[in-house]
Formats: C-alpha cells, sequence, structure tokens
C-alpha cells in the first residue's frame, strides 16, 4: 500500500495489522470477545486488562472513560497493542461527523460507532471519511439493547421492532459502513440479509445466572454466537464478577474460543 503523506503513512500503517486481523476474523466467523471498559476513569485500566486472560486483545472504550480522560484513556491500551473499539456512537449532521471520524482516526483505533439513526448522508460521511484513512473501521449501532418495543413506540416508531432494526442496519451497510451492533436476538435475521462479510457486534450479552442489569434484549454468549456475532460485547458481567479472569473464561468457553 502507497501512502503519500508522511504523518498519514506512518499511522495508516501502525492500524493495518488491526484491519486484517479483524477482517479476518469476520470473514471466518471466529467469534472475538471484547471487554467493555466501562469505568470512571483510565487509572483502572491497566489492573483491569492485565487481570484478564492475554488472550483477550480487543477492549472498548466508551463515552463514560472517554468523556473524562479524552485519547490518553487509550495509552495503556496502545502500549500494550490492543485493538481498540472506540465506541462514541456518533450522531450529528454528515459534516460534524465525517471531522470527528477523521479525529478519531488520529488516535490508532480499530472501530468507531455512529448510530444508524443518523440517517444515510450521515452514514455515508462517516464511512468516506474512515476510508480516506483506509484502516478505521465503521459500526453502525442499530436498535441500544436497552430498548423494547415499547420504548420505540413512546419514540413514534410503530413499526415492530425487529423491523425498525433490520431497516436501519440495512440502510447502514447499503451506505458502505463495515459492521453493526444489534442484540445477538437480531443477528441471524441481519446474517440472511447482510451476509457473513460485515462485522456484527453484539452487547446484551448475559451468561445463565448473571444479572441483567439495564439491558432488555440479551442472550447467552452461545446463543450470540451461534446466530452469527463475530464479536461479542461484554461488560459488566465480567468486570463486576467476583474473578473476572475466571468469568471472561467461562465465557470464552461459552463462546467456543
Ligand atoms: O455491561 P454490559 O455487558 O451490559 O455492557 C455492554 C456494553 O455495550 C456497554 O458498554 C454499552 O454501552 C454497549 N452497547 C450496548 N448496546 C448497544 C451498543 C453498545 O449495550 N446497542
Amino acid at each position: 500500500m502507497i501512502y503519500t503523506l508522511g504523518h498519514k503513512q506512518k499511522f495508516c500503517h501502525h492500524l493495518s495489522s488491526s484491519k486484517s486481523n479483524i477482517e479476518r476474523k469476520s470473514q471466518e466467523m471466529k467469534p472475538e470477545l471484547i471487554i467493555a471498559l466501562d469505568v470512571p476513569c483510565s487509572d483502572k485500566i491497566p489492573s483491569i486488562v492485565d487481570a484478564l486472560p492475554p488472550s483477550i486483545s480487543f477492549y472498548k472504550v466508551g463515552l463514560e472513560i472517554f468523556t473524562s480522560d479524552g485519547p490518553s484513556a487509550l495509552t495503556y491500551l496502545k502500549k500494550t497493542n490492543r485493538n481498540i473499539f472506540l465506541d462514541l456512537k456518533l450522531h450529528d449532521i454528515p459534516r460534524t461527523v465525517s471531522r470527528a471520524v477523521a479525529s478519531a482516526s488520529k488516535h490508532g483505533i480499530s472501530l468507531l460507532t455512529v448510530h444508524a439513526g443518523g440517517g444515510r448522508e450521515m452514514l455515508k460521511a462517516a464511512a468516506a471519511s474512515a476510508r480516506d484513512c483506509g484502516n478505521l473501521k465503521i459500526i453502525a449501532v442499530t436498535t441500544l439493547t436497552s430498548l423494547n418495543s415499547s420504548d420505540l413506540a413512546e419514540m413514534g416508531v410503530t413499526r415492530p421492532l425487529l423491523d425498525h432494526t433490520l431497516a436501519l442496519g440495512e440502510m447502514a451497510i447499503s451506505a458502505g459502513i463495515d459492521g453493526l451492533v444489534c442484540s445477538p436476538n437480531e443477528a441471524s435475521a441481519f446474517r440472511k440479509i447482510i451476509g457473513d462479510k460485515p462485522i456484527l457486534i453484539t452487547p446484551g450479552i448475559r451468561p445463565a445466572g448473571t444479572d441483567v442489569g439495564d439491558q432488555k434484549r440479551i442472550a447467552t454468549p452461545e446463543m450470540a454466537v451461534k446466530a452469527g456475532a463475530s464479536h461479542l460485547v461484554v461488560g459488566r458481567p465480567i468486570l463486576e464478577a467476583k474473578n473476572p479472569r475466571a468469568a471472561a473464561e467461562e465465557i470464552l468457553r461459552q463462546m467456543g474460543v
């Protein structure tokens, strides 16, 4: 691959290994566990990461910690060569999202989320901006797993939740987005429509017997993998477990990896 700008060349080269890993995982449908680092400040990240099985290479940094600490929240993950999923769920006018994607791409991340509900033009702008670097993957969040049909009805969405979610996802993929976040309950329906290639990330994972919390559309790790998820995002069932390493190992076992 040939790059023309010095700083961009260095940056894109750094990302290219992450990209090939992600694509290979998605296409072969070998599921990957992503740990959601939903903690208030980045001081806690090294001890959390170091306590988990070293085979876990993917970590999600979300709104809580990025709003608190900014890009320095990513320092330890980059130092230890982890893949970073920056879950900012961007949702704004196309120009603003396009520029935010360009800014995010400077942080050495692999995946970045936008809301599919931002509409086709916003999705196209996000995908185009990510392509300018050539390596950052954009993932569209369809319907949050904390929402159910009555929540959607209150927002004026009258079509069934599954139809709404599939429509959002189809729009995102046809706008050039690389993958989707959906509930495990929708993953198999998505695979029939979008095929094997796009990344399909499922939160709302709850091993049998764990607290559901605010999630409403949930499944076990095994169910999510069977439904076609390429990446499972898990936060509380691991971070709040008495023994996070054992909880992560059990989830990996249930995923069959
Ligand atoms: O703790 P828990 O396993 O429920 O964490 C799930 C993670 O996935 C959270 O960080 C949440 O922000 C994220 N997420 C979600 N539903 C979506 C998209 C992302 O729960 N639709």
